[in-house]
């Protein structure tokens, strides 16, 4: 491409950069593939280090109390590290009982993503969820099928059961020889080679022995059970199977999929290499009026998430945000559009693999986290494009149905005030979703139950409100949409115990149950049920997310 007017520095740094996150259900292997990634990036010299964080939480880690005290990482957390000549960060996607929004809107902030899959257990109902999230952008996905040192399920019926249930393409590109006592490596199609597995070795990350070639005689010789299943295997792949499509998997529709073994070192190389040669830089986003390209010099990106309590002796916040063009240098000072601010960017932060440091330098596809005191709120954009009088502002930051609800009183009577404020507050930064219904309760909506615990531990913290916290008897949260000003009035009229509102007044339709959500969609054929909304954007006017 013709690229005269961008400067030349920020074109070679934009890329080299990978930004990515692993999309898996709990139990796949998330927190061992991280752990050996950062490993071959040379992030961290042991291993261990990831998996005692997520048992025992690292002290730089260790923001939040209900973290110590559960022992689990509430809020997800950003590695950078460099391999093969390019930077990678990874976006950690909080999986476990921490899952929550935050777990969807890290995948905004990304340009592909890693998907592990248990090989025994195929596709999870956590992993669904998540790919539908990287399907509202394209995301490009590479597959990790891992595991395979177990007695797992046949690698064609996965392969079946994910372009099934994902509706995605497969194209494999390595295969495996055997499973479980009888792994014995994998085949990788493009190479043309077998890359051997041995148990143990990998560990202490030995050289791959490889065999080139599927007709080698080698293979008979070391392989002489296996080999005729492999040759077979291979010669209907390459028949059968499509092959990879660079445009495609960068459209999302195709993924490639490697085989191995995360807690074995095995397949976990491969997955870099794919990332570093296959997966996207930073690319242009959209930003209302226009796409801003990575490459251009004016600094702009958008908050994604708000961490509260990062150091407990400052109460701080950190705003995550994902810089989406220019160079950030310490101290700049930006345009925040929302406020209609200018807004000085003092000492912004750079997530290592286990540290933090005073960052000096980030351009797109780089995330720094901007100390915050109430000023930034998920989704807003902050940008250098003043002169031509632009307000940018970057799409794309959904807010997503919530599936778990309570209503909330204070425990005190007279502590109604303090309490509707922590919970505006709390809600715009992300932390949990608050409707009004129109009864005039509080109802808070979440994706994850942990959400709950981390805003009644905050409210009492910060807010000093104890709150009571009634259950709801509601299936789900849709936004509405209407055709016209009579459909509203009359729905609004027909429908008056089932409605709420969010915190930017939006309308909200709460099901308590399947059945009544159906019947009354088929009822209301004209109004729109949706599942996200994007932050900022006001549903009465008619747009919808999907
Ligand atoms: P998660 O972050 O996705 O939740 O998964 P995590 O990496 O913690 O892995 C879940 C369990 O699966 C762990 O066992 C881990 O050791 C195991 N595991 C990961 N990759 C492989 C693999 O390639 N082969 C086999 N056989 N097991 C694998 P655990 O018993 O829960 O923990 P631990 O005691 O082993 O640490």
């Amino acid at each position: 491409m013709n690229t005269p007017s961008f400067p030349a520095d920020l074109v070679r740094d934009v890329s080299r950069r990978r930004t990515f996150a692993i999309v898996s259900h709990p139990d796949a292997g998330k927190t061992t593939l991280t752990e050996k990634l950062l490993l071959f990036g040379g992030a961290i010299q042991m291993a261990g280090t990831v998996k005692a964080r997520k048992s025992s939480r690292h002290a730089t880690s260790d923001w939040m109390e209900i973290e110590k005290q559960r022992g689990i990482s509430v809020t997800s957390s950003v590695m950078q590290f460099d391999y093969g000549g390019h930077t990678i960060n990874l976006l950690d996607t909080p999986g476990h009982e921490d899952f929550s929004e935050d777990t969807y809107r890290v995948l905004t902030a990304v340009d592909a993503a890693v998907m592990v899959i248990d090989a025994a257990k195929g596709v999870e109902a956590q992993t669904i969820k998540l790919l539908e999230v990287c399907r509202l952008r394209n995301t490009p996905i590479i597959t990790f099928v891992n595991k395979m040192d177990r007695e797992v399920r046949e690698p064609f019926a996965l392969l079946e059961e994910i372009e099934s249930v994902l509706k995605i393409d497969c194209a494999p590109i390595s295969w495996p020889l055997g499973m479980g006592k009888g792994f014995r490596g994998v085949f990788h199609l493009l190479q043309n080679r077998l890359l051997r597995f041995t148990p143990g070795e990998e560990k202490r990350g030995g050289e791959t022995e490889t065999v080139e070639g599927i007709d080698n005689p080698r293979l008979a010789e070391l392989f002489p059970e296996e080999v005729k299943q492999l040759r077979a295997d291979v010669e209907l792949l390459s028949g059968a199977s499509v092959p990879f499509d660079l445009d495609r998997f960068l459209a999302g529709t195709q993924t490639p999929v490697f085989f191995g073994s995360g807690i074995n070192n095995f397949g976990v190389q491969e997955i870099l290499q794919a990332l570093v040669e296959w997966a996207p830089a930073p690319q242009p986003r959209a930003a209302g009026a226009r796409l801003v390209d990575p490459r251009e010099p004016g600094f702009s990106g958008f908050v994604f998430k708000i961490q509260a309590n990062m150091d407990p002796r400052h109460r701080d916040r950190i705003a995550f945000f994902r810089v989406c063009s220019g160079r950030y240098k310490p101290g700049m000072k930006v345009q925040h559009p929302r406020v209609g601010r200018e807004l000085k960017i003092a000492n912004a932060l750079t997530f290592m693999a286990n540290e933090r440091v005073a960052s000096q330098d980030a351009v797109a596809g780089d995330i720094i986290g901007i100390h915050n005191h109430g000023q930034l709120q998920i989704g807003d954009t902050l940008t250098e494009f003043t002169t031509a009088g632009e307000a940018l502002s970057f799409k794309g930051i959904p807010y997503f149905a919530p599936e778990l609800f309570r209503y909330a009183r204070p425990r005190d009577p007279f502590k109604a005030k303090p309490l509707q404020k922590g919970l505006q507050e709390l809600g715009e930064e992300g932390a949990i979703q608050v409707l009004e219904t129109a009864t005039g309760n509080t109802l808070l909506g979440a994706v994850g139950p942990l959400q709950f615990e981390v805003v009644a531990a905050r409210l009492q913290s910060e807010y000093k409100v104890d709150a009571v916290y009634d259950a709801a008897d509601i299936h789900t949260a849709l936004w509405l949409t209407f055709p016209d000003e009579t459909t509203r009035r009359n729905f609004e009229r027909d429908q008056a115990v089932r409605l709420a509102k969010d915190v930017d007044g939006n309308p909200v339709f709460l099901a308590p149950n399947r059945p009544v959500l159906q019947v009354t969609q088929e009822r209301w054929p004209k109004v729109g049920f949706h599942a996200v909304r994007e932050h900022g954007e006001q549903m009465a006017q008619g747009r919808a997310s999907r």
